[in-house]
């Protein structure tokens, strides 16, 4: 193994993950524990040199105060605490997460001799070996949406165990113009990866029909899903293992075993109880921009490291109301039309997430001399930092008149452009 790493041990603080970032920010791994973690386990993580742990308010657990366990002490490793009273001596952690580095550096260096050899080369050629020892000869089953983390997971394995694993691509007729075709030229005709490609379009479509109401649309887009994976999962023998997209960020989410709100996270989404497979999350200790770092270094398409987001529903929350084909094929083609403009005039590096949107009434206009009846659409622009909030950034109006002559020409039925100029929050960033 390549890299040194230091276990963050969670005591029942709210700031683990700046710790980790901290100590990653110095060039050294680092990996969070949960409070009651064996010494055996600890010792079985690759080169640990050393532990950070941190005391904080959530040091309750089941009406029990946690600590340093004796578990932790035998394992012989240094210790450095903060905001933890251990011999009348407590470590606090600085305010600003810049400074927790520097808290830290001496004790890294000095005290747990860790190597500053962490980088995504050197994680990658681990996750290799890493997941080789985990799957032996093992078959591996990924359901590959196109997402960043999803590619990143795939591009991974291919290298660590090639045909072993299978990816399967549902297409639920929701996707942009263009991706499940990229998807299948980058794995399929490209990596060579083992990829089942279910078109389940015309399935979803059929399911969706009158159905109008956002949290219904939701929820048959998301039951169907998982409907279409585990069958397509039960053609296939002996697949052992799941492999997940699971990154850092969605294990916070979940709540670790201090955390005091505990949501569940499902990235697949609650398959069935007799599905029964050991999972396979090579990412899941990583930050966001880790993993685009490593998708890049695995020599997967910039418009694939660097995707905006895209809900799971896709295009279904876009299309506002009951989804139409006529609507949703004018929402596809809007929508390409706005990426192509935002990339051409250099706004997909500054703007975080845009996109378009297709109400589900008409409106009045003139074409040809004659009255026409036809759709809006609206163009969706936002930035944010992590998706709670969301300011409309100010954008080029001749950018904006392009997309919008563009649109009004191109697109069969569309006879109106709007902006939609609202924060987050009063407006959410999606329209559904
Ligand atoms: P809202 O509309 O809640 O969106 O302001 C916040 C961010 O989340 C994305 N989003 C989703 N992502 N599944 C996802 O994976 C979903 O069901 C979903 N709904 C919204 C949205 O695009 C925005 O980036």
């Amino acid at each position: 193994m390549k890299q040194d790493m230091i276990v963050v041990l969670d005591l029942g603080s709210t700031r683990n993950t700046d710790v980790a970032r901290a100590i990653r920010a110095l060039g050294v791994y680092s990996e969070i524990c949960n409070f009651d973690v064996t010494k055996d386990e600890i010792l079985a993580l690759p080169n640990v040199r050393g532990i950070v742990a941190n005391g904080g308010p959530n040091d309750v657990v089941d009406g029990v105060k946690i600590g340093l366990s004796d578990e932790v002490k035998a394992t012989g490793l240094p210790i450095y605490t903060f905001d933890y009273l251990e011999n009348g001596v407590k470590n606090d952690m600085p305010e600003e997460d810049k400074d927790i580095a520097e808290a830290l550096r001496s004790f890294v260096f000095d005290t747990c001799k860790a190597q500053p050899n962490w980088n995504v080369e050197n994680f990658i050629a681990d996750q290799i070996e890493l997941i080789r020892r985990q799957v032996g000869d093992k078959k591996v089953l990924l359901a590959l949406s196109g997402g960043v983390d999803s590619s990143v997971v795939a591009a991974l394995l291919l290298k660590a165990i090639g045909n072993q694993l299978t990816c399967v691509h549902v297409n639920h007729g929701l996707l942009r113009k263009g991706e499940a075709e990229q998807v299948v030229s980058v794995f399929k005709d490209e990596l060579n990866a083992n990829l089942v490609y279910v078109d389940a379009s015309e399935r979803f479509l059929t399911k969706l029909e009158n159905i109008a109401d956002p949290e219904e649309k939701r929820k048959i887009i998301g039951a169907e899903f998982i409907r279409v994976f585990e069958e397509e999962a039960r053609k296939l023998d002996g697949i052992e293992f799941l492999a997940q997209g699971t990154i850092y960020p969605d294990i916070v989410e979940s709540g670790t075993k201090t955390a005091k709100v505990v949501k569940s996270h499902h990235n697949v989404g609650g398959l069935p109880e007799d599905l029964q497979f050991d999972l396979v999350e090579p990412l899941k200790m990583l930050f966001k921009d880790e993993v685009r770092a490593c998708g890049t270094a695995l020599g997967l398409p910039h418009s694939m490291v660097f995707r905006q987001p895209f809900p799971g529903p896709g295009l279904g929350v876009r299309c506002l109301g009951a989804i139409t084909r006529d609507r949703l094929e004018a929402l596809r083609e809007s929508d390409a039309i706005l990426r192509e403009e935002f990339d051409k005039n250099g706004l997909a590096d500054k703007v975080w997430q845009y996109f378009t949107i297709i109400p589900d009434f008409k409106s009045v206009g003139v074409r040809d001399n004659a009255r026409c009846f036809d759709w809006p659409v609206i163009i969706r622009a936002v930035n944010t930092v992590d998706a709670m909030t969301a300011e409309v950034p100010e954008l080029p109006w001749e950018v904006l008149q392009k997309i919008t002559r563009r649109i009004l020409a191109e697109v069969p039925a569309v006879n109106r452009v709007c902006l939609d100029m609202s924060p987050k929050p009063t407006a959410t960033i999606e329209w559904e």
